[in-house]
């Protein structure tokens, strides 16, 4: 996730940006840049490269002078990573620079008005629009053309804003994504995260949504869009700069699963519109998309399990085959592929070396390979046809958390879209799942709540050598996710096993006592589940079952039950592994495991 740092005092600007994005490093990034005003000039400074490469370009901060200014670590989202979309921006008339977190969805409109006024634009990013916007209302009041602007943007918006007309003052609004006010001495700051600024301050003001900030060395003052003053309480913050890294959660694992619903906002909401789903990001048309005959999904790892919930969904939808593999079988497999399958890769580093392999093995076949990836400008990428981006933002933990559910997301998008290019729903069959994949973020949420309930339940399997997840359809694709997570981070053996293959040979291995977690959110197939919850317990096996609020037929049958609100039946996935991301970690932590970094494993498989 892309990174804010303000500063205004007497001291210069420029070191003290720096500093804090150094500090902002660990969030990942692809470019960065500062901007000081001095003089009445807005001075800027960007690299392509680490901060590092800043600080020797700038002599340390010395090159771009002042005491006022806002730097930035981008994260690319909407324009590759270059100098020219790195932040901050400005304004045509370098009245205004600008610093921005989120995405604005209404850029592409904003932005095309604002060229036949006669704007130019230099980045292909959504932030530009926001200083060709100030310099379009501004009439000397900074306040009110703030005010104006940030009400006029639809998305989430985090901002850093300085002007040369007011070289004391520092300007931040936010909707959705963090931002906070750092309160020193004489001088004052801005941070997206508070590990920017601990070094400085302790004493911090949590921006609210839809607040305006208006700072100078000596005072903060907070307005609505109305420009009426907004009261505002000061908090002290006593963690460690390794705990402010993780905002305060224990792992980055945890604090990636908490950014889930956001994750899933930033990536579906910017793709629907008026209830449908648009995919501006890809050239595929629907004449395209009826010359195909099948689909092929390959990936590794959680992102193949992704995958097999794609099949799932597109095959339900599409009415068309849809096959899944694991990279690393098919590119030495002699796959049958050529023009008329749509190859869809999924990645979230957009790196993984087998699935790159497999990705131009596709192609030399003949095949369109569309991807679905995190991490813009990443190889698979930069090979593939089309992409369709994954906005989760930098995941640091080894164990994919977020990557996987936007991966579903972007997925759910994709038969949607599909399904109607094709015709193969009625608008209603996919009005009504578009507005269940909208309230997809509110539903996890609600699942993060009920985190303590599921740490107490995950003491239970702590000392097990082995257990079994199982589940049928949909339940079975996130079945084997879970158990991937449970084992790649708390050590224990588990299997995923689809629930009607059990007695075909993995029943012998349920025993007294053996932990068999059922998988029980398809209410197609809930008897068919009771029954085979029925076998194993009655093998001796202790239960635990996650199954849709209401559908509390289940208890009889299972030790301990967990619920999930419910939605619609293809999107079920994105909810029901939550619990089960959350449990991993809970046995992970019970053992006292590093859930970062377990053993053996790398974030990005660059090799064979
Ligand atoms: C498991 C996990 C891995 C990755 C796999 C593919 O938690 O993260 O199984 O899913 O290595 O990685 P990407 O998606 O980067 O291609």
């Amino acid at each position: 996730m892309c990174g804010i740092v303000g500063f205004t005092g007497v001291n210069p600007a420029s070191p003290i940006l720096l500093d804090g994005l150094e500090k902002l490093e660990y969030r990942g990034y692809d470019s960065a840049g500062i901007a000081v005003i001095s003089d009445g000039k807005i001075g800027t400074a960007k690299t392509v490269e680490r901060i590092r490469n800043l600080i020797d370009k700038t002599d340390g901060g010395k090159a771009v002078p002042g005491s006022i200014g806002i730097g930035h670590t981008r994260w690319a989202t909407h324009g590759g990573p270059s100098e020219t979309n790195a932040h901050p921006h400005l304004s045509g008339n370098r009245k205004f620079a600008v610093v921005h977190n989120g995405i604005i969805e209404n850029y592409v409109e904003l932005k095309e008005k604002l060229i036949k006024e006669g704007h130019i634009f230099a980045s292909e990013t959504d932030t530009e629009v926001v200083p060709q916007l100030l310099e379009k209302y501004y009439d000397g009041d900074l306040l009110g053309a703030v005010a104006k602007v940030t009400s006029m943007l639809e998305g989430s918006f985090a901002l850093g804003i300085v002007c040369t007309d007011y070289p004391e003052t520092l300007v931040a609004a936010k909707k959705f994504s963090p931002l906070i006010i750092g309160c020193g001495k004489g001088e004052n700051y801005i941070a997206s995260d508070v590990t920017a600024l601990i070094s400085h301050t302790r004493d911090v003001i949590y921006l609210e949504d839809d607040t305006i900030a208006v700072i100078s060395k000596d005072d903060v003052n907070l307005y609505d869009y109305n420009k009426n003053p907004v009261k505002y309480d000061v908090s002290h913050i006593d963690w460690d700069i390794a705990a402010a890294e993780k905002g305060g959660y224990d792992y980055f694992m945890m604090k990636e699963m908490c950014e889930e619903p956001r994750a899933i906002r930033q990536t579906v909401d910017s793709r629907i519109k008026n209830g449908s789903v648009v995919l501006e990001d890809i050239s595929l048309t629907a004449e395209d998309l009826k010359k195909i005959n099948r689909i092929s999904i390959v990936a590794c790892g959680s992102a193949y399990h992704a995958g097999i919930v794609g099949k799932y969904v597109m095959e339900e939808l599409l009415r068309l085959p849809v096959d899944v593999d694991l990279a690393s079988e098919y590119r030495y497999r002699n796959p049958i592929t050529d023009s008329k399958t749509l190859t869809i890769i999924i990645s979230q580093s957009g790196e993984t070396a087998d699935t790159l392999a497999a990705l131009k093995e596709a192609k030399a076949r003949g095949s369109r390979v569309l991807s679905i990836v995190n991490v813009v400008g990443s190889s698979i990428a930069k090979a593939s046809d089309d992409v369709i981006y994954t906005w989760a933002g930098p995941e640091i933990a080894v164990a994919t958390t977020k990557g996987y559910t936007t991966q579903l997301s972007v997925l759910y998008l994709f038969a949607i879209w599909a399904a109607e290019q094709l015709g193969t729903q009625s608008k209603e069959t996919l009005a009504e799942i578009t507005e269940s994949l909208h309230n997809l973020p509110n539903a996890i949420d609600r699942v993060l709540d009920s985190k303590e309930k599921i740490k107490k339940m995950a003491k239970h399997c702590v000392d097990s050598q082995s257990l079994f997840f199982i589940g049928r359809n949909i339940d079975y694709a996130v079945a084997l996710e879970a158990s991937l997570k449970l084992k790649e981070i708390s050590y224990i053996h588990s299997e995923a096993y689809a629930a009607g293959e059990l007695k075909h040979g993995t029943i012998s291995l349920i025993e007294e006592g053996r932990t068999v977690i059922a998988l029980v959110a398809q209410e197609d197939l809930f008897d068919k589940m009771l029954s085979n919850v029925k076998e194993v317990r009655a093998r001796g096996a202790y239960v635990v079952a996650c199954a849709n609020e209401g559908d509390t037929a289940i208890e009889a049958e299972a030790e301990e039950v967990i619920y999930i609100p419910k939605v619609h039946k293809l999107l079920r996935a994105a909810v029901e592994i939550i619990p089960f991301q959350l449990y991993a970690y809970y046995v992970a932590e019970y053992k006292g495991l590093d859930i970062d970094k377990p053993r053996n494993l790398a974030k990005s498989v660059t090799v064979e």
